[in-house]
This record gives C-alpha cells, sequence and structure tokens, in this order.
C-alpha cells in the first residue's frame, strides 16, 4: 500500500493506493487562509501538521490492516509558498502562500535588474513565486531574515515533520525560481540576488526517489508495521499530471480548479519567459514541464455564487439557457491579478455591458465565457513555445460543467478528455510517486484515466467565439490603463 498526501490551499488530502494502482481509502482536512491584509494570504504550517496528523489517525481507525502494510508515502502540495525555519527548524512566522501578492514590488525588481531569472532560470520573476517573497522578508522584516536559516516549500515542512530531512523535488523546487532549471539543480547566482545561499536550501531530489524513513514514533501512531520511505513527490500540478497519466512528452491537460492551469509534458527545457510561460521540471527524471497559469478560474463562480446566493450547480443551470456563443455582456476574470499571459499582480476584473435586462444566468455565461478566453490566452502562449499535444483531459471541479469545456474546447479547437474519475488528482500523483521509489515503472503505474467523454470542438462556433475574445481583449487593454495598473 502507498499513501499520497496532497496539501492544498483549502485542504489536506490523504489517499491509501493499493498495489493495483485502486484508491481504497481517503480522509481529508479542511484548511483556513488568513489574509491580514489585502493581497496577503498566509497559513500557519502546524496547521497543515495537526490536519495531516488527524487524516492519517482517522485512516487508521477506518482501514488498520490497510495502513499496516504501507511501505512509502508521496507528498504533493501547493507550490511557492516560503515558509521560513530557524536554525533549530522552528518556524519563525505564517508561510507567505503562492497567491499572496505584497511582493509585486519586489519581483518587478528582480524581473528587471537580474537577467539571469530569465536567462537561466527560464522564467519571469512572478508576484507569486518564492524568490521575490524572501526579497520582501529581508526588507520588511529584516530580524526574521536574519534568524532564517532554512527555507522550505510546504509539502516539505510536512516532509521534515515526517522524518526530519530538509528535502525537496524538482518540480516544486522550480518554482521557488532559484534553480537552474536546465540542469536540475540550485543556482547560486540566483539565490546570490535574493543575499541566500545553498546551504539554506533543502537537498534536490527526482519525484522518484526516497528522501528519508518515517519516524519510529509515527509509524507507531498511525498503525503501520515499518519502515516506511518518504518519496520526494511533487508540487501540485505535476503531481496532478503523474495522477492523471500525463507522463510522456506532448501529453497534456487542463485544470479548472480555484486557478486555472495548462500542462503540456517536454523532453527538454523549454522557456517561454517573455509570454508568462511557466517552464519547470517534471516529478518524473529526464522530463519538464510547460506550464500556463491564471489565478482565477473556478473561482470567479465561487465569487459570482457568494454575491449572487445561488449554487455553482445552480448559475450553471441558469446559464445553460442562454446561447454561449454570443453575449453582449464582457467579464474579466482578473480577481487576483494575473501571471500568464499579463503577469500583473495589479490587473483587475470586472463585467462591462451590463444592462437592465440581464440576470444571474447572464453573468455566469460572461464568467463562464471570460475566464475560457483567459484560458486559451494562456493555451495560446504555450503553443507558440512549441507546446503542440494532441488533446488534453480536462480537470478541476470546474471540468463537471460540460458547456464550459465546450467553450475552450470550441475555442482552442483541442478535444477535451473528461476522465470518468479525476477527483484523487494530486493526491493520487503522489501516491503514484511513492509507488515509483520503491521500484514500480511508469509503464505500470502511470495510466491515464477510464475516459467519460470527449469534449470535440465545435468548429461551427469557433470564429464568434473568437472574435468575442478579441473584443474582450481591446476591453481589457483599453481600461487597464485606467484602473492604474499599466
Ligand atoms: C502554480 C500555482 C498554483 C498552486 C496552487 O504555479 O501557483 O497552481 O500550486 O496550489
Amino acid at each position: 500500500m502507498y499513501v499520497g498526501l496532497d496539501l492544498g490551499t483549502s485542504s489536506l488530502k490523504a489517499i491509501i493506493m493499493e498495489e493495483e494502482g485502486k484508491v481504497v481509502a481517503s480522509a481529508s482536512r479542511s484548511l483556513d487562509v488568513s489574509r491580514p491584509h489585502a493581497g496577503w494570504s498566509e497559513q500557519n504550517p502546524h496547521h497543515w501538521w495537526r490536519a495531516v496528523d488527524e487524516a492519517l489517525i482517522s485512516l487508521s481507525q477506518s482501514h488498520p490492516k490497510e495502513m499496516s502494510s504501507v511501505s512509502a508515502i508521496g507528498l504533493s502540495g501547493q507550490m511557492h509558498g516560503l515558509v521560513a525555519l530557524d536554525e533549530a527548524h522552528q518556524v519563525l512566522r505564517p508561510a507567505i502562500l503562492w497567491n499572496d501578492t505584497r511582493n509585486a514590488a519586489e519581483a518587478a525588481e528582480l524581473d528587471q535588474t537580474v537577467p539571469e531569472f530569465r536567462s537561466l532560470g527560464g522564467n519571469a520573476v512572478m508576484a507569486g513565486f518564492t524568490a521575490p517573497k524572501a526579497v520582501w522578508l529581508a526588507r520588511h522584516e529584516p530580524d526574521i531574515f536574519k534568524q532564517t536559516k532554512y527555507i522550505l516549500l510546504p509539502k516539505d515542512y510536512v516532509r521534515l515533520c515526517l522524518s526530519g530531512d530538509c528535502a525537496s523535488d524538482m518540480s516544486d523546487a522550480s518554482g521557488t525560481l532559484w534553480m537552474d532549471v536546465k540542469a536540475r539543480r540550485w543556482s547560486e547566482p540566483l539565490l546570490a540576488a535574493c543575499e541566500l545561499t545553498e546551504a539554506q536550501m533543502p537537498r534536490l531530489y527526482e519525484g522518484t526517489e526516497v528522501t528519508g524513513q518515517l519516524r519510529d514514533e509515527l509509524v507507531q501512531r498511525w498503525g503501520m508495521t515499518g519502515p516506511v520511505f518518504i518519496a520526494a513527490g511533487g508540487g501540485d500540478n505535476a503531481s496532478a499530471a503523474v495522477g492523471l497519466g500525463v507522463v510522456k512528452p506532448g501529453d497534456g491537460f487542463v485544470s479548472l480548479g480555484t486557478s486555472g492551469v495548462v500542462f503540456t509534458v517536454t523532453d527538454d527545457f523549454a522557456p517561454a519567459a517573455a509570454q508568462g510561460a511557466h517552464a519547470f521540471c517534471h516529478a518524473l527524471p529526464h522530463q519538464w514541464h510547460q506550464m500556463g497559469v491564471i489565478l482565477a478560474a473556478s473561482d470567479c463562480v465561487s465569487w459570482l455564487s457568494e454575491i449572487t446566493g445561488q449554487s455553482a450547480t445552480e448559475l450553471a443551470a441558469l446559464a445553460a439557457a442562454k446561447d454561449h456563443n454570443v453575449t453582449d455582456l464582457y467579464f474579466h476574470p482578473y480577481l487576483s491579478g494575473e501571471r500568464t499571459p499579463h503577469n500583473d499582480a495589479g490587473a483587475r476584473g470586472g463585467f462591462i455591458g451590463l444592462r437592465r435586462g440581464h440576470d444571474a444566468g447572464d453573468m455566469m455565461l460572461a464568467v463562464m465565457q471570460g475566464v475560457a478566453f483567459a484560458m486559451v490566452d494562456a493555451m495560446d502562449v504555450l503553443t507558440k513555445a512549441g507546446a503542440s499535444p494532441e488533446q488534453l483531459i480536462a480537470t478541476g471541479g470546474g471540468a463537471n460543467n460540460h458547456d464550459w469545456l465546450r467553450l475552450i474546447a470550441s475555442l482552442s479547437a483541442y478535444p477535451l478528455i473528461v476522465p470518468e474519475q479525476s477527483d484523487e488528482g494530486a493526491a493520487l500523483g503522489a501516491a503514484r510517486l511513492a509507488a515509483l521509489s520503491t521500484g514500480r515503472s511508469v509503464e505500470d503505474i502511470c495510466q491515464q484515466p477510464p475516459i467519460q467523454t470527449i469534449i470535440q470542438p465545435d468548429e461551427a462556433t469557433h470564429a464568434a467565439l473568437h472574435q468575442m475574445r478579441e473584443t474582450s481583449q481591446h476591453l481589457f487593454q483599453a481600461i487597464r490603463p485606467l484602473l492604474g495598473t499599466r
């Protein structure tokens, strides 16, 4: 048996996977985000650890037999977060998360003054990434920065609690921006640009390698037999890819989660920093991936739900009654700023074209269209950077809305594969990486999930949708300077 742990932003999920790759049990615990100031987003690392312990205690009670035969644990997690630790591995302040934009000024400054971030690291410095967070810390909390002996990513803090090791994997570590991503190692010049050294970084491993062993007291506490190995694992997107069988160059997925992601596997490092693509290592050896990230996808529907008092399903039903291929109402989804392609933490969203007759269904349709336009903007960036997947697997909560997927398929001309079940996502990828760390092969364990349906692009609507997307882009560029961003 293998355990996969996925430390998300809103919940921690733990699954048990048996030898054949079937998920036999799962448990989750919700996590709160604290937002003490506008643009800030923090979590207490001790809460992550409490959630892991509670979830594994609950699995040991509900599935004692399975837990007693666990041989390895794999880790996946929200990327880019900064956990600052002192000499004794004590947490110095709340973790600063991936969607925290307080460091926009430091990000822009590093991007302009240290060209090696793009040339060596292969990525534009964006506000969500870890490197500009460290510069913010040095400037705004210098006492804490001085005491910071180690910096860890969120899932790697969990690893420290599991086994006592300061270690990370290539895919998650790429998102710090301190790596020479092509050479798959830390980069001294990029660390030095943030007044850091390699001694403050965790040791790097491939996602399929073992980083240590579960502490004896935890083996006993969770009803395991031991030894239990800890696999390096991956960032949540690379892990989700492994869980979906996106493991060969040309494979790809689109995810409509809180954020929206377009992900393709490459057989070499393929940067396109100027267009805002992320070029990171995959969680599998000798592979890299490109990724376009929009910061609010399903989050826009959650927001509309909150302000209208209607659930996402109710809103989708109202929108389903409308013609999806026309609109006189435009929505820009930049509720949390934007990464791909705008790289602008100050970008803002909004409706344009409201009239008295519009109802919640029109607003939902505009949100679905606006997010679809933004997803296709991100897909275009990857296509220009050389990605050419034949088809993409659709995942994330928003993928249950097939009307939404139809818009994205018709706009992008990519067929979208809807798996029968993609709920386990990154936790399944983490469990698969655990299995790989014990010697199982990718061919054997990383299959694509059974297909529920394939959403084909509708050629008849492509031109009309494309026209709407162009109008939406023009409107955004027109209001952008007026809103004081750029
Ligand atoms: C990827 C990113 C998000 C987080 C969400 O670059 O920032 O997908 O990993 O957990």
